[in-house]
């Protein structure tokens, strides 16, 4: 059992196309103060939405073995579009516990309806995947509908900064018209990115829609996987604090324009790396 209590210090690995998983890093810190994180952003493939699911999937397969080398014990995969790209394929890369965000979000939102119709927003690839659709199916025993909507153009105003602009609002205003028209009250954020956008989108869907971030619910799961598995960090015992020098960012483009929107987005003062992917330019 040696082995085991080592696997208890390493970190939790998650990743994104940029830094839309730095919202779902947020609420780790939040909910589970103790544990250490690694963080990869592939910004030189961003973004993942319009792209084949095949290639997301080389590009996500080359992040698990990027982590693996780095003594992780749990993945998240903190992407909607990767997730959707299919889960099932990272599962045979790596050997600790995986975790995608589509569930988590679904779950929670089902349980807060009250008129059973719920709206999701996402990526094309996302979107189109029908992978909300599929899992909601699953997990809807009471009657819910599902209405979805792609938001394409979200991701490129979060990763440049524009969310507080009046073209934020007129695309907001325009992408979410249709799910104003279905009477929604209940909207699942189903890209990582768009908590970032979520003043906007509230001020534009009404203050009777709540909207759901999966980065809590995947949080909250984290956990109850990390205990039932006996992987918590054991400092949480011992009621240390961790600091951010243990905790790693990495990303595939340029590390400047990641590291401001991080420092902001998480209020720590990081530092990211860059790492070249050994495929990255073929
Ligand atoms: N944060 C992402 C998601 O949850 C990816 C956005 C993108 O790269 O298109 O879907």
């Amino acid at each position: 059992m040696e082995g085991a209590k080592i696997e208890r210090y390493k970190a939790i690995a998650l990743l994104d196309s940029g830094v839309g998983g730095l919202t779902v890093a947020r609420e780790i810190f939040r909910q589970l103060p103790h544990e250490n994180i690694i963080y990869f952003g592939d910004t030189a493939h961003f973004p993942y939405g319009p792209r084949p699911h095949s290639q997301v999937r080389s590009f996500v397969c080359e992040i698990l073995d990027f982590f693996r080398v780095q003594g992780i014990k749990m993945v998240i995969i903190a992407c909607n579009s990767a997730t959707a790209a299919g889960l099932e394929h990272y599962e045979k890369r790596i050997n600790v516990p995986l975790l995608g965000v589509i569930e988590p979000g679904i779950k929670e939102a089902l349980k807060h309806t009250q008129t059973n119709k719920i709206g999701v927003i996402g990526t094309a690839g996302t979107i189109l995947s029908g992978a909300y659709q599929e899992i909601f199916g699953r997990l809807n025993k009471g009657g819910a509908r599902l209405y979805s909507q792609p938001c394409p153009l979200f991701v490129l105003i979060v990763e440049n900064g524009l969310v507080d602009s009046p073209e934020a609002k007129r695309v907001a205003e325009e992408y979410l018209k249709p799910l104003k028209d279905a009477k929604i009250d209940t909207l699942i954020l189903g890209c990582t990115h768009y908590p970032l956008m979520s003043s906007v989108i509230q001020e534009v869907m009404g203050p009777g829609v709540k909207l759901i971030s999966s980065a809590k619910e995947t949080a909250r799961k984290t956990k109850v996987i990390l205990e039932k598995k006996g992987l918590l960090n054991p400092q949480a015992c011992q009621g240390s604090a961790v600091t951010t020098q243990q905790h790693r960012f990495f990303v595939s483009g340029p590390a400047k324009p990641f590291t401001d929107l991080a420092v902001n987005l998480l209020g720590k003062d990081i530092k990211a790396y860059q790492v070249i992917l050994p495929h990255q330019f073929l």
